[in-house]
């Protein structure tokens, strides 16, 4: 069955990955708008020239590049020369007749003479140049490569293809930053559109006001324990330096969007300068995820602070475009300033979000003003926004349906489905994000152009554009994982037409660009392809022995495995259907693409009855109400990926399902002290209490619902470590329940995180 599966994948994939016939999938991604294979291949070797016309600087500007990326991703030194196009030589041209639609298109021709690339404009010789580059590199190794003889006329589907980078939750240095730009312009992705200001931190220097990064560029991580005091964290960007990554960005025709988020999201600015605020006190620089209720006032000498500091901004980024956020701005201070108020009165304006609108038309017209337009996220709709204004879709398509409709440019950006911090997979060795999961599938599936729009409306969608909201990815290495490879799926999604995608072709295309991550050392996320290993736990528990199922999540490749602890490969067993183990054992799986590359390192899973009586953090359930679960590690600046909690921030409970009771007498938890540090705005209200009895609270287990029989209570610490054991007797019962696990400790204090809940015999379960 599982096996048909996977053949049939392939066996899709052959009706447009292998392209007229060739013999192996040409390895691009994005796919181009049109591809054949026809003809003689061409090999390429260390001789072989990189041919520029000596009076295209920028042409031989692409032709270095071109020549560094089959340097470092190819160990192929390739040389660049100016003149006339020659045999055997890869040779860039632009030409005003090249026979393209837009200033990114380019044609491609490989044949025994060599390659050909020819664009009308720098744009496309650059993408021609990234396509040769792909050509290049089916798979890391060294030596003489032969190019299959491909026919290509491309052009992108969006004019903005787009990532979102929040260097405000946690810092990129500009180094990383350059990383982040260098993928983007191997997806031929080309808005970076640059998060850099929020509650949490101020990263753009503005040399008129030195507090915005002295006070607003640092703010003071949550104390976890009382032995743990963190130090301060943050860091800015200098001008020189978003001078640098500009420039940097530009020379690979990626255009930097800078946002300025206001008027809320303003928490660090108003540390900064107290009086930019609403309340006339200064708040820290806030430590706290989510909703802060901070905003800027409504002053004229706000007003005159964010143009001046505008001024800054549009003398550093030349985008037509600015982002002044507009998201998530909870009127309250608004509301309760009588200041604000008079302000409204004054200015005729009867509800917070028409003073918003008023806000947001003051910079759009101040943009307007210096020929720059102004962009924001949906919320500037409320309140009617001047029609020159841009809106980025964030809350689901609803906003860009909207917007479309009246007539502004929009640009998709929903969550969760574009949302990078949404986890890649619910694997058990899954780092942080948000759940629900947000598969490689379902980014390369999403459909920019909401059905709801006519085909003029439809003209308004500019593009689309996937976020890295970076509250739960402290290092890069974090952001590598979430961003890769679903920004693949993004960037096929954003540039080829759509009746020419197609997901079985993308997945034969992937493991190449794998590949290409692992030369260039991208710490790429294999969640689509890893190995899950099922089987069903009190089944196994009772009659000793397990029926194995091994899949993955995209269905794809050939997963292999070994029930004696060593290694698997290619020579291990093909995984068909379930097959049966006797226990204790140990299944490891990997999953192979056809040429036996590996497509996800090996997994593990250990079949004995303490680890099938073992629920890991993501294997417990939320308990009722609400579905928000969150994946958080210890400390929110965290320099590793693990470990990490699965946590409700609503309601401190977690359900073990279908516990299997007999003989059972005891229960371990191993728990983490976290952080309380979310901000939940007018949500903060449906935050669920529990009553405890002793005055650190408890864990209470209670059997079959959260109303049950309590079977075991187990005090929490007093200064509890950063992580430590609760272990304790269950009141014996027989068959299977059930569990709800219960934190009765009070919700100003930690949320607990559950790393695994273990229940014990009777003869293991002695504390
Ligand atoms: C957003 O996620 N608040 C744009």
């Amino acid at each position: 069955m599982k096996k048909t599966r996977y053949v049939l994948a392939f066996a899709l994939c052959g009706l447009t990955a292998f392209a007229h016939g060739a013999a192996a999938p040409v390895n691009l991604i994005p796919m181009p708008a049109q591809l054949t294979v026809s003809g003689e291949a061409f090999t390429v070797n260390a001789q072989t020239p990189i041919v520029v016309d000596g009076s295209d600087a920028e042409a031989r500007h692409t032709a270095e590049y071109l020549a560094s990326l089959a340097a470092h991703t190819r160990h192929l030194s390739l040389q660049v020369k100016t003149g006339a196009p020659e045999v055997g030589a890869i040779v860039l041209k632009r030409d005003p007749q090249a026979p393209v639609a837009n200033a990114e298109g380019y044609t491609l021709d490989v044949t025994p003479q060599g390659i050909r690339i020819v664009a009308r404009d720098e744009a496309g010789l650059f993408y021609g140049a990234i396509t040769a580059w792909q050509l290049l590199t089916p798979m890391p190794g060294e030596g003489d490569v032969r190019v299959q003889p491909v026919h290509i006329r491309d052009e992108p589907r969006f004019a903005w293809r787009g990532l979102m980078l929040d260097s405000a939750r946690h810092f990129q240095t500009p180094d990383e930053v350059r990383t982040v730009i260098d993928q983007m312009a191997q997806h031929k992705l080309n808005t970076l559109h640059w998060h850099l200001t929020d509650d949490q931190g101020w990263r753009i220097e503005i040399k008129r006001y030195p507090e915005l990064t002295r006070i607003g560029a640092w703010r003071t991580p949550p104390t976890v324990s009382k032995a743990s005091q963190p130090g301060r964290y943050g860091g800015f960007y200098t001008q020189d330096d978003i001078r640098a990554i500009v420039a940097y960005a530009a020379e690979r025709h990626i255009t930097v969007v800078p946002e300025l988020d206001m008027p809320g999201h303003a928490q660090a600015a108003v540390a900064s300068y107290p009086e930019l605020g609403v309340t006339g006190t200064r708040p820290p620089v806030s430590p706290d995820w989510g909703v802060n209720p901070y905003l800027y006032n409504v002053d004229d000498n706000t007003i005159h602070f964010l143009q001046n500091v505008l001024d800054e901004v549009m003398a550093l980024f030349p985008s037509t475009y600015i982002h002044v956020g507009g998201d998530e701005a909870v009127k309250d201070q608004w509301k309760a300033s009588p200041a604000v108020q008079a302000r409204m009165r004054a200015l005729g304006i009867k509800t917070e979000d028409a003073m918003q609108s008023w806000f947001i038309e003051q910079m759009g017209k101040y943009l307007a003003a210096h020929d720059r337009r102004l962009i924001g996220w949906d919320e500037i709709l409320e309140g009617g926004v001047p029609p020159s204004a841009t809106v980025m879709s964030w809350r689901g398509t609803k906003g860009a349906i909207d917007a479309a409709k009246l007539g502004h440019d929009v640009v998709l950006a929903p969550a969760p489905q574009l949302y990078l911090d949404s986890m890649q997979s619910d694997l058990p060795d899954e780092t942080t994000g948000r759940l629900p999961s947000m598969s490689l599938q379902s980014y390369y599936t999403f459909e920019a152009v909401p059905k709801e729009l006519s085909t003029t409306q439809a003209k308004h969608v500019l593009g689309m554009q996937a976020t890295i909201f970076t509250e739960h990815m402290p290092t890069l290495r974090h952001v590598e994982h979430a961003a890769f490879p679903r920004m693949d799926a993004l960037a096929e999604a954003a540039w080829t037409p759509a009746k020419v995608r197609d997901w079985h072709s993308f997945l034969e295309r992937l493991p190449s660009q794998l590949g290409r991550y692992r030369m260039q050392d991208i710490a790429y996320a294999d969640s689509a392809f890893a190995p899950t290993i099922d089987v069903d736990r009190n089944a196994a528990i009772s009659s000793g022995h397990a029926s194995v199922t091994l899949s993955n999540q995209a269905k794809f490749g050939n997963v292999h495995y070994t029930a004696d602890g060593s290694e698997p490969g290619a020579s291990s067993p093909l995984y068909v259907h379930p097959f049966t183990v006797n226990l204790p054992t140990t299944i490891k799986a990997v999953a192979l693409a056809n040429d036996s590359t590996p497509l996800a390192a090996a997994r593990t899973r250990v079949l004995d009855l303490p680890s099938l009586r073992t629920r890991g953090t993501g294997e417990l359930e939320n308990c009722s109400g609400s579905d928000f679960r969150l994946r958080v590690q210890p400390t929110p600046d965290a320099t590793s990926m693990a470990p990490t909690y699965l946590i409700n921030v609503f309601d401190n409970c977690r359900m073990y399902r279908a516990a299997k009771l007999d003989g059972i007498a005891g229960i371990r938890v191993d728990t983490a002290t976290l952080p309380r540090n979310y901000a939940l705005a007018h949500d903060a209200k449906l935050v669920v209490a529990h009553k405890a009895n002793t005055p650190q609270g408890e864990l209470v287990v209670y059997m079959d619902s959260c109303k049950g029989k309590p079977i075991a209570s187990l005090p929490l610490p007093a200064d509890a470590p950063a992580t430590f054991t609760l272990q304790g007797a269950t009141a014996q019962q027989a068959g299977t329940h059930d569990l709800c696990l219960v934190f009765t400790s009070p919700i100003t204090g930690p949320i607990w995180g559950v790393g695994a809940v273990t229940l014990l015999p009777a003869d293991k379960s002695a504390p």
